[in-house]
């Protein structure tokens, strides 16, 4: 792959606020890509930073008695010092009250200024202070502002204005030939959307009267520069236009991508373009849209307790988890709704079980049937095959998916590969092979192939999880991570490797476990509480079947457990069920029952349980799930 340049910004967030839980997720997501871009091998820039003019920044330095100035160095640096703290890779922090900015502003101004493309003219309009814009007739609701739900000002000034209806013509038709200068396309059509209606020219001063915390107009010291005006110009300030070698690699050479929250999409993808197409400076490459974050249905940001409460998960869980969480639940471009409940799930369903188990099997087994370290793997089994061409696959859709910053869909190609290898392990079952000396070069074969493919999910999880990811590497000895080093093969025979137990830990959810539940750790939290929506492939992975009882007897010692033989198809397996205080043994046998069948074995009481039989239970009375016509065992149930 030849390595390209590649250019990101983040918005530049408003210091009104101190940092939460949405600013976060925008930032984690452009870190994950750009972590993903420099794997690859790509150049990479990324910048982020913080919009500190205009009026609601001034209200706010009112309300807390202090200078804006002031103001803004205080939450810009609460800014800086989460993202250090969330190990962001930022490669600039820009604020707008710096020089390097203000100078950019001005000179375009004045160039704009200069070819007749600001006048200077009268508005009256319905003006919205939290959004700082003036709203038309067609976007107010109820009288009210659509975004902040309060009511507007009838402002009338004379203002400054730049020319932007002129390009109306001229943006539908950027649009149409660059399909991918917007996306995902669903916000492509809500430009086009906007662009149907005429476009109205951009009031880009505010008078000093009035606001006096901005930047003054080059050619007019009785006005400051409307806050977005200034603010998405900080995307050129960064990199030195006109004339800097930043400038000239990272953007005049079509390199930058912006990446948004849809509340910022209008000023993005209508008044950016055309700012920089009447002052003659190339655009960007393209606009990434996500969706917004919701607690509770309702929008984040406008319910600031809520967003600094969820903000405080990455504390209580860590960094990690956190990041995986927001990386994976959200479908790039749409809404996603944010639960602690949710979170816990995923933690302890796909980092504590799949990916956690995984890594402290795998590294177990090798310490403790290769000797401590890799051994030299034999001649490949077709199975052996399948685990090489899992790490290519998902090495394939983790690129498709980046592409499109689809990282959920890049997550669930990682997780196809961690459930091939969770089921190769089991499979192969490397401590039987273990007891049989005649089985000596397969288990070296089968322990090679399992290092092999935590090696390469140390690479590939490392945008995403870069803490874990590095433990992961560190563990089979694995030195900095390149896409370069994926290639099957590369671990070197002999590399020691040490054991990795508890890389994620589960979360006691608190509740009770179920009646039935043979695994007491994997008990669900309460069913009042409710879980989080799952895709149906999620379900899809829970096997469940007909079982038929074929022994049933009390398990010593215990009031609750009951081992159950059951006959699944052909196979006969042993299963421990919380059902003793409920049920007879002898009147389960014979019965057919609907049991979980994939689930990883626990042993309880001294008895391995091989399997969950499903049960209602409600106010103590607890009802096996039975059929209501007869099929065999073995049958499927979905
Ligand atoms: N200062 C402007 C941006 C200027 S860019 C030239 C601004 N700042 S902001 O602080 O309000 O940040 C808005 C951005 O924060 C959104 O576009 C999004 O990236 C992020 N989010 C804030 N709340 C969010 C959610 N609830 N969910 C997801 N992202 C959200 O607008």
């Amino acid at each position: 792959m030849t390595p390209r340049t590649f250019y990101l910004t983040t918005p530049i967030y408003y210091v009104n606020a101190r940092p939460h839980l949405g600013h976060a997720s925008t930032t984690i997501m452009a870190d994950a890509m750009c972590r993903y871009r420099r794997l690859r091998g790509d150049r990479v820039y990324l910048l982020t930073g913080t919009d500190e003019h205009g009026d609601r920044i001034a209200q706010e330095a009112a309300k807390a008695g202090v200078s804006p100035q002031a103001y803004a160095d205080e939450i810009a640096a609460a800014f800086r010092d989460t993202w250090r703290r969330l190990g962001i890779t930022n490669d600039d922090f820009i604020r707008t009250t710096e020089p390097r900015h203000a100078v950019v502003v001005q000179a375009i101004l004045q160039k704009l200024h200069d070819a007749g493309e600001i006048y200077f003219g009268e508005y009256g309009g319905n003006y919205c202070f939290g959004c700082e814009r003036f709203y038309t007739d067609k976007e107010i609701v109820d009288g009210k502002c659509p975004d902040h739900q309060t009511p507007l000002t009838f402002i009338k000034e004379q203002n400054y204005f730049f020319r932007m209806s002129k390009y109306q013509d001229w943006l539908i038709k950027h649009l149409e030939e660059h399909p991918d200068f917007v996306q995902p396309e669903r916000y492509r059509n809500e430009v086009l959307g906007f662009l149907r209606e005429p476009l109205q020219d951009l009031s880009i001063s505010r008078p000093r009267t009035r606001l006096q915390w901005g930047i003054p107009l080059p050619f007019d010291d009785q006005y400051v520069t409307y806050v977005w005006f200034d603010a998405l110009i900080n995307y050129v300030s960064a990199v030195g236009y006109p004339d800097g070698p930043l400038y000239r690699d990272l953007w005049a050479a079509d390199h930058a991508e912006h990446l948004i929250g849809k509340d910022i999409l209008k000023p993005h993808a209508v008044y950016w373009p055309t700012m920089l197409k009447a002052a003659g400076i190339p655009l960007y490459h393209r606009l990434n849209v996500h969706g917004y974050w919701t607690l509770g249905g309702g929008k984040m940001s406008k319910s600031v307790g809520n967003v600094v409460e969820a903000f405080s998960l990455t504390d209580k869980y860590g960094h990690d988890a956190f990041r995986y969480f927001l990386l994976r639940e959200m479908n790039f471009g749409l809404d996603a709704s944010f639960s602690e409940e949710a979170f816990v799930g995923r933690l302890n369903a796909d980092l504590a079980n799949d990916l956690g188990n995984l890594a402290s099997r795998a590294t177990t087994m090798i310490v403790n049937f290769g000797g401590g370290a890799v051994p030299a793997p034999g001649p490949a089994a077709p199975e052996d095959m399948a685990v090489r061409e899992g790490l290519e696959r998902a090495v394939a859709g983790v690129s498709q998916a980046m592409d499109a910053f689809a990282f959920q869909r890049a997550l669930a190609a990682i997780w196809e590969l961690i459930g091939t290898v969770n089921r190769y392990v089991d499979a192969m079952a490397p401590w039987a092979l273990a007891k049989d000396p005649d089985k000596r070069e397969r288990l070296a074969t089968v322990l090679y192939t399992i290092g092999e493919a935590l090696r390469g999910l140390g690479i590939l999880l490392d945008p995403f999880l870069p803490g874990a990811a590095a433990k992961i590497r560190g563990a089979v000895g694995a030195p900095a991570p390149s896409h370069a080093d994926l290639g099957w093969g590369r671990l070197a025979p002999g590399t020691p490797v040490t054991k990795l137990p508890g890389l994620f830990p589960r979360i006691d959810v608190g509740a009770a476990s179920g009646p039935a539940g043979a695994r007491p750790a994997a008990a669900a939290p309460n069913a009042e509480a409710g879980l989080a929506k799952i895709p149906i492939d999620e379900f899809a992975k829970v096997e469940l079947r007909v079982a038929e009882v074929l022994a049933a007897e009390k398990v010593a010692k215990s009031k609750k457990l009951l081992k159950l033989t059951i006959k699944v198809g052909e196979e006969t397996r042993t299963l421990v069920a919380g059902v003793a205080e409920h049920y007879d043994p002898a009147d389960l046998v014979g019965r057919k029952v609907v049991i979980v069948a994939n689930l990883m074995p626990a042993t309880l009481m001294g008895i391995e349980s091989n399997g969950m039989v499903l049960a209602a239970s409600h106010e103590g009375t607890v009802s096996l799930l039975t059929l209501d016509k007869d099929v065999p065992s073995g049958s499927r149930v979905k």
